[in-house]
């Protein structure tokens, strides 16, 4: 028996590329595991009515860990009985902090020496999808609790003692100081228990243009769930883009490894999708895992492939999907 159960979910678009190159990658690196093909996203939803079936909350129930493509969510109004895969994974198993690290590689044209996380409160705030509409009207909810911003405060203080020792709350609540406010205060008060931690707030405007002027000032930072969204993919293109972004969707007891990009529509069926996102996605999870020398072999691999080429469109060279995820295996 293999030590490892791994749920693997395609999704939608090039999820179809990067999941099976990344397979790959794993069996090529020894890591010793077995796979359990899943399915979930808008194309399964379109045959089944459905977007994530019975058998695939199984799977990720029944496997120590998963990883997952891409899903499609189509843009305007929703089809009748449709909810957005990812999103509801992340409801159904309470996966309450998504962690996007950011760190320079070498890809040519991009900031040097980065190296922070950004963690994204994962279950509220405008993602809970409470909208209605009043004829001209438009209006959708925010929710935050206390209880859910102590939980990811302590998450990101409890990482940031790992590294740095310094954590940013970036936050609205000079305009919204009810929900902000109580996200703030709730996280302050934590990070006051936490010898050795140097806590320093940001409001989110500032802080997306403190990322772009100087992003080697920050360590960790811990924010509502839709700045998280916007500013973890500001972060990405710091150092290379979506193609490399990686992310994890931790809870208490399961967790959920992808990239930080989408389906991609305009280049999906091509074969020329850069897997390294989720690649690295899984490097994320096999530390999670516990397998600490497999995944620094990995990351090591990536970054040699990145650095000597071939390289992949989105980061200026020619390589296919496959062409890149050859290179990896040869680099291992
Ligand atoms: P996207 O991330 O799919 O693509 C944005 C741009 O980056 C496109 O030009 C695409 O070709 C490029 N790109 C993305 N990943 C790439 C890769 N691995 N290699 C090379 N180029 C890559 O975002 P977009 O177009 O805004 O959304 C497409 C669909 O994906 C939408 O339905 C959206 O809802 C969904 N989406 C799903 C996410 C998820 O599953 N977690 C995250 C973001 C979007
Ligand atoms: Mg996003």
């Amino acid at each position: 028996m293999a030590t490892y159960r791994i749920c693997l979910i395609e999704g939608d678009g090039i999820g179809h590329e990067v999941i099976p190159a990344t397979r790959r990658v794993l069996e090529a690196a020894g890591f010793d595991a077995e796979y359990v093909h899943a399915e979930a996203g808008y194309e399964y939803f379109l045959d089944h009515g459905t977007s994530v079936p019975q058998a695939t909350y199984d799977a990720v129930e029944n496997t120590h860990a998963t990883l997952f493509g891409a899903a499609t969510s189509p843009t305007g109004e929703k089809p009748k009985g449709f909810s957005g895969a990812i999103r509801h994974l992340r409801q159904k198993y309470n996966l309450y902090a998504n962690v996007r690290p950011t760190k320079t590689r070498p890809v040519p044209g991009t900031y040097e020496n980065v190296d922070l996380v950004i963690v994204r409160e994962n279950t509220q705030g405008l993602y809970v999808e409470q909208e209605r509409r009043y004829g001209d009207v438009a209006i959708a909810d925010t929710v935050i609790t206390g209880e859910a911003s102590r939980r990811i405060g302590a998450y990101a203080a409890n990482l940031a003692m790992q590294r740095d020792k310094r954590l940013t709350v970036v936050h609205k609540a000079n305009v919204l100081p009810v929900t902000q406010g109580l996200f703030l205060s709730t996280i302050m008060d934590h990070c006051k228990t936490v010898e050795g931690l140097n806590t320093s707030t940001m409001i989110v405007d500032n802080a997306a243009m403190q990322l772009v002027r100087n992003p080697r000032q920050f360590d960790v930072l811990v924010m509502t769930n839709m700045f998280g969204d916007i500013l973890s993919d500001l972060a990405a293109g710091l150092v290379g883009g979506l193609g490399i972004a990686a992310s994890g969707n931790v809870g208490d007891k399961f967790g959920i490894f992808e990239s930080v990009h989408g389906s991609a529509p305009d280049i999906a069926g091509q074969g020329v999708s850069n897997p390294t996102a989720t690649i690295l996605a899984a490097v994320i999870m096999l530390d999670h895992l516990g397998d600490h020398a497999t995944a620094r072999r990995l990351d090591a691999a990536v970054n040699k492939v990145l650095a000597e080429g071939p390289r992949t469109r989105d980061l200026g060279g020619t390589a296919g999907t496959k062409d890149f995820t050859d290179a990896v295996i040869a680099a291992l």
